[in-house]
């Protein structure tokens, strides 16, 4: 790996560039209070959906594969060193089709189910309540429960949630112990409704929402947040009805939001392949987020000013034209150095409303999505998007600091820089920087910094599409930083074209 980081990097010095130096500057406000960064904006989500959960995480005891108690090794070591902080489960669209009951005790005789949202899969349900948890055990993770408010009842979740967390010695926490789980598990967060304007019923808010105080009555309890399920995109409406009729009934309310090269989801765009149009397009879809989370807050600030209520981005990320070959509904693409970029921006961005964003869920872990790992069979790859999620572990729970930029548009309404800073419990200043112009390097001057140690990581290749394979996996990979020197007092940063720098100052 080492050797294969220092040729990624020997690449990014050598990449061309064809026009000038784009020149920003920026300040970072060190004596500023900062306000938290919840490691839980960090969080991922894994859904019962084509090869993301069977096959991805799931591969059984029994497997050729190795495992750990069913679970891939190679996968549950590539999360762990993520430190993952919450896991989102069992969908997304599947949740509403869920019955926690197909999946629990002998796995031999657990029933096979349709799975009517992605491609009418026959699920074997091995991977079900018990293989949840223990998978969130292994990786540290918190939990994070959507339940079916689609199409099943309170009283179903209300149970579920009894054979999860009751100590005691009801008959559904005696279930529990007869398939093998002694103590309770921790829950820590439970969705009520998923995509409810849409595959969870078609609902309007002003039907949703007392659902959700019936719900929210029946499923609280201490030490469990409740996430009502919440709007797509910039349906400030949505929000703006369930803070009103809802709110004493739920601590948290979701949103979901993807982005599409195209905007258009009968023709999304292409994963790989792509021109420097729909590149440019991606990034301003992306930043369009900050415009949508800015909305959102401002319909739950009518209720909630002290913001106790946090905005869970609980699904975001890029939604590409399926690779071809591949079965649409399982929603397989591709993931490049510009999926890199763009987790990257969308981390920037809910550090910059850390206020209210309390939370974030990339659409998906493995295999499906934006995800961080592909598997095939035996073979495993880490995409640019993991390397990402790697860079910025720093920023888990560090105080975001305010940064004041000034840059030049890469292409209209998009800045080519991007830049967050944060201090850590440590002490030490943390500075992420995007570079976005995939033609031009950056100089890019930082003021009300002390100069110290520098140490830095870098993520870019030498095209908007390169990306790692089972027979080239370090084609995108992090690599030792050199651009970033103090010059009178400046931390000057030299940032090659279409590139991610992260930098710790001490
Ligand atoms: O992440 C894939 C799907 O996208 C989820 O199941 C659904 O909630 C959303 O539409």
């Amino acid at each position: 790996m080492a050797i294969r980081m220092m040729a990624a990097a020997l690449l990014a010095l050598a990449t061309p560039a064809l026009a000038g130096t784009v020149t920003a500057s920026g300040t970072i406000d060190t004596a500023a209070k900062g306000v938290r960064i919840a490691p839980e904006i960090y969080g991922q989500f894994a859904e019962q959906l084509g090869s993301g959960i069977t096959g991805g995480i799931w591969v059984g005891e029994d497997s050729s594969i190795p495992n750990i108690r069913g679970y891939r090794r190679d996968v549950v070591e590539a999360l762990q060193k993520l430190h993952v902080p919450v896991i989102r489960w069992p969908g997304g669209c599947y949740a509403d089709i869920y019955h926690w009951r197909d999946a629990i005790g002998p796995r031999g005789s657990r029933p096979v189910t349709l799975n009517k949202w992605w491609g009418n899969k026959e699920e074997d349900n091995q991977f079900g309540t018990n293989e949840f948890f223990d998978f969130a055990e292994l990786l540290g993770s918190k939990t994070y429960l959507n339940v079916n408010v689609g199409s099943a009842g309170p009283a179903e979740s209300m149970d579920w949630i009894e054979y999860i967390t009751h100590g005691g010695n009801s008959t559904l926490a005696k279930l529990r112990r007869a398939n093998g789980r002694d103590k309770p598990w921790k829950l820590d967060y439970v969705g009520i409704g998923n995509e409810m304007w849409g595959c969870g019923g078609n609902l309007r808010a002003e039907e949703f929402a007392p659902m959700v105080r019936r719900w929210g009555t029946f499923l609280k309890q201490d030490g469990t947040r409740l996430i009502a399920g919440g709007a797509t995109g910039s349906d400030y409406h949505w929000t703006d009805v369930l803070m009103s009729e809802s709110r004493a009934r739920f601590d948290d309310i979701s949103l979901h939001y993807y982005t599409l090269p195209t905007g258009d989801w009968g023709k999304k765009g292409s994963a790989i392949g792509f021109d420097e149009a729909a590149w440019t397009a991606t990034f301003k879809r992306t930043r369009a987020l900050e415009t949508m989370i800015v909305g959102h807050d401002a319909a739950m600030t009518k209720y909630d000013p002290e913001k106790k209520q946090g905005l869970i981005v609980a699904e975001w990320g890029t939604w590409y034209d399926p690779t071809p070959g591949t079965n649409a509904a399982y929603l397989v693409q591709e993931n490049t150095l510009r999926d890199a970029l763009v987790a990257a921006t969308n981390f920037n961005i809910f550090h910059r409303h850390a206020d209210r964003v309390h939370g974030a869920n990339i659409a998906q872990m493995v295999n499906v999505l934006q995800a961080m790992i592909h598997t095939d069979g035996a073979r495993m790859v880490l995409t640019p998007t993991y390397w990402a999620f790697l860079l910025y572990q720093p920023f888990q729970g560090a105080t975001a600091l305010p940064v004041g930029v000034t840059t030049p548009d890469y292409a209209e309404g998009l800045p080519a820089i991007d830049v967050t800073a944060a201090r850590g419990a440590d002490g030490k200043i943390h500075v992420a920087i995007t570079n976005v112009d995939p033609n031009n390097p950056a100089t890019l001057n930082l003021s009300g910094l002390k100069p110290g140690t520098i140490a830095g990581q870098i993520l870019t290749a030498k095209t908007m599409d390169a990306r790692n394979s089972y027979a080239a996996p370090g084609i995108v990979v992090p690599a030792a930083f050199a651009g970033a020197s103090w010059q009178g007092g400046k931390l000057v940063v030299k940032l090659p074209a279409k590139s991610l720098v992260v930098l710790t100052l001490g």
